[in-house]
């Protein structure tokens, strides 16, 4: 069974209370956001492989570390997963990023799938999907399994908000999928939204209704 990481540290929170604020405007929603999925990037590349150079300091010769040439790739699910790329970027700024565009039907709750552009080498990459919300997790399962079909299998997902209801489902049908969430939330409403949740996140970010 994946593992599920809550990234709880008091910046990502205090962040994210401004984004579930209703009151909180476009703009400042939009960079909370940017500024959280920075923050959570931090987290979630915590065990990425280093490997020993030598540099002359100075002083004299020292024994240190980079990132080995791993490559990672980003996978925004559209619309609102785009809040999340450019924050992330700014940490792993060579990660190629790939489009999975997928609907939520506002009846019943299925994802619709309405574009996939993904990096020509996007297999040999470490993914990382990215969505603000993991509600029913039809959308995370739908675009992991887009990606599956295209011979990836190093997949991670990262999320602000989870219902446990999507954490579940995405478990059942991803067990080796890791999830990274800031928060875990109660549950899911009659139509489908996080409670207490933030709102819908497309709609927050894009200035939308
Ligand atoms: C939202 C959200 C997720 C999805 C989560 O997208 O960004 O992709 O709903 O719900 P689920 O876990 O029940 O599938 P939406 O369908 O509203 O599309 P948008 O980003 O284009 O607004
Ligand atoms: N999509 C959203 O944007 N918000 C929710 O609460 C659920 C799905």
């Amino acid at each position: 069974m994946s593992k599920v990481f809550v990234c709880d540290h008091p910046l990502i929170q205090h962040k994210l209370t401004y984004i579930r604020d209703a009151t909180t405007t476009t703009k400042d929603f939009r960079a909370l956001v940017d500024e959280v999925a920075t923050l959570m990037a931090y987290e979630i590349t915590r065990n990425i492989q280093l490997e020993r150079v030598e540099v002359k300091t100075p002083v004299s010769m020292a024994d240190c570390r980079v990132i080995s040439g791993r490559m990672l790739g980003l996978i925004p699910i559209l619309r609102a997963g785009l809040g999340m790329v450019d924050g992330i970027l700014k940490l792993i700024p060579a990660a190629k990023v790939g489009h999975v565009g997928l609907y939520r039907d506002p009846v019943t709750l299925q994802p619709v799938e309405y574009y996939v552009k993904l990096p020509t080498d996007v297999e040999e990459r470490e993914l990382i999907v990215i969505d603000p919300m993991l509600a029913t997790g039809g959308s995370a399962i739908a675009a992991i399994t887009a990606l599956k079909n295209r011979n990836c299998s190093q997949i991670k997902l990262m999320c602000l908000i989870a219902a446990p209801e999507g954490i579940e489902a995405v478990q059942q049908a991803h067990p080796d999928v890791d999830i990274y969430v800031a928060a875990i939330d109660d549950y899911l409403n009659d139509h489908g939204y996080i409670v207490p949740g933030l709102g819908d996140a497309g709609d927050r970010l894009f200035g939308t209704k």
